[in-house]
């Protein structure tokens, strides 16, 4: 079995997905830029061959060299990524090469968030009323169709960047000066509700293992205030009746848009009158550990179960979930380097065992851009079979850690 894996480096999961790859037996190419050598230990552990190529994200001359460089040593059984902006180039090299996986327009639908409404509107799907706009003449008018509260954002975005709640029109003026660079936009009702995941590792577009996971706060909201530390938790429990009409939408989308092997990447709100509306999906996994957190949250090897999945080997995983995995984010207080990381030591000793990692910054280590990076200045991942006291365990890393900056 040979195997082409796009990006088999970065980012962080992904020499984890490569390793999953070579335990089932594939012969994994990987396909990066620099030389094999400078990829990280556990890649260059799994690789059988290397294509390097002078730019990941010059798509048309990254799928001719792939291809070429493929046919020459007699092809492939899958080309894969996991990495969202080289979903299409994926599907581009499998599609040159007559290699079984899914389509450009399937994986299309999953990267073009107005086609993807579209697609799972068409399947009676409940999604947010949205028009897809240019200009700021086509703009004022959807705003006008579709009424305020509105979300304006671009359609091929990513970590929530030029994402805008707008109130009204001169709200509206506001936010279209900002938003001039961006060419096209998706403008759309605003779903007012909690926030969560709806995570899959499928086969032929059934899922075989699920995952649902609850963001507090919503990500915009995440985004837009510096001093919320976002907390995000898988959810132990997915047939209470909160989070259970969410996953019969999430089975839903992806027969909607025809999901063929690998890993999902959902997230859809829940109104306050329960009322589930579908948001975004990806043909790949979420970022920022959530795959760990799956994995802590059922003591499986997602990884593994992944590459089962794309290979075509039974896919082996148990669904039972025995705890709640929980991520914080944190982000330092002040400008330049981190001075000082307080009741780290006090954390760790009251909730002893439930503490998985921490990689919070040291003292002398520069800060992150909070805005650019979801990790910010570092994270506490923990998990608890307990409800209450996962809550606990996040609010304490919330209020009693502390990282100064200045
Ligand atoms: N129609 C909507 N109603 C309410 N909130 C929305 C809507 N669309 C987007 N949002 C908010 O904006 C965030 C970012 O939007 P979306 O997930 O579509 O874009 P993204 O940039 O791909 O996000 P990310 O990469 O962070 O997942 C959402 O998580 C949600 O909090
Ligand atoms: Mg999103």
């Amino acid at each position: 079995m040979r195997a082409c894996f796009l990006s088999p480096g970065y980012p962080a999961e992904m020499p984890d997905f490569t390793r999953g790859l070579a335990e089932c037996g594939a012969q994994v190419i990987g396909v990066g830029e620099g030389p094999a050598q400078a990829q990280p230990q556990k890649v260059r552990e799994a690789l059988s061959a290397w294509i390097q190529v002078p730019r990941l994200f010059d798509e048309d001359a990254l799928v001719a060299q792939v291809v070429a460089e493929l046919r020459r040593i007699g092809g492939v059984d899958c080309v894969e990524a996991c990495w969202e902006p080289l979903v299409l180039a994926a599907a581009r090299i499998r599609e040159a090469l007559g290699v079984p996986g899914m389509s450009v327009d399937t994986v299309r639908g999953f990267r073009d968030k107005q086609l993807m409404k579209d697609r799972v509107a068409a399947a009676g799907l409940r999604v947010p009323r949205a028009e897809r706009v240019c200009t700021e003449a086509e703009t004022r008018a959807a705003a006008a169709r579709i009424g305020f509260p509105l979300i304006l954002k671009p359609l091929a975005g990513a970590g929530s960047a030029d994402t805008y709640r707008v109130d009204s029109e001169a709200d509206l003026s506001r936010v279209l000066r900002l938003m001039g660079h961006v060419r096209e936009a998706s403008c759309e009702e605003f779903i007012d509700g909690d926030e969560f995941t709806y995570d899959t590792v499928c086969v032929g577009g059934v899922p075989v293992y699920e995952n649902v996971a609850w963001y507090l706060p919503r990500p915009l909201v995440a985004r837009t205030e510096h001093w919320i530390s976002p907390f995000i938790v898988t959810l132990r429990d997915l047939g209470v009746p909160a989070i259970r009409p969410g996953v019969e939408l999430g089975r839903g989308v992806l027969q909607a848009l025809k999901m063929g092997n690998g890993f999902t990447h959902m997230e859809w709100y829940r109104k306050s009158d329960g009322e589930v509306v579908f948001g975004e999906i990806g043909c790949r996994p979420g970022g920022a550990r959530l795959v760990d957190q799956m994995n802590f949250t059922g003591d499986i090897d997602l990884y593994k179960t992944w590459a089962q999945a794309v290979l075509g080997l039974p896919a082996q995983v148990s669904n039972s979930r025995r705890y709640h995995c929980g991520i914080v984010f944190k982000r330092a207080w002040g400008e330049g380097r981190i001075q000082q990381l307080a009741g780290l030591d006090a954390l760790l000793a009251r909730h002893r065992g439930w503490i998985l990692d921490e990689t919070l910054l040291r003292p002398g280590t520069p800060r992150r851009d909070w805005k650019a990076t979801l990790v910010s200045d570092g994270y506490v991942l923990f998990r608890h079979p307990d409800w209450d006291a996962v809550r606990a365990i996040a609010r304490d890393v919330q209020e009693k850690v502390r990282l100064v900056a200045g």
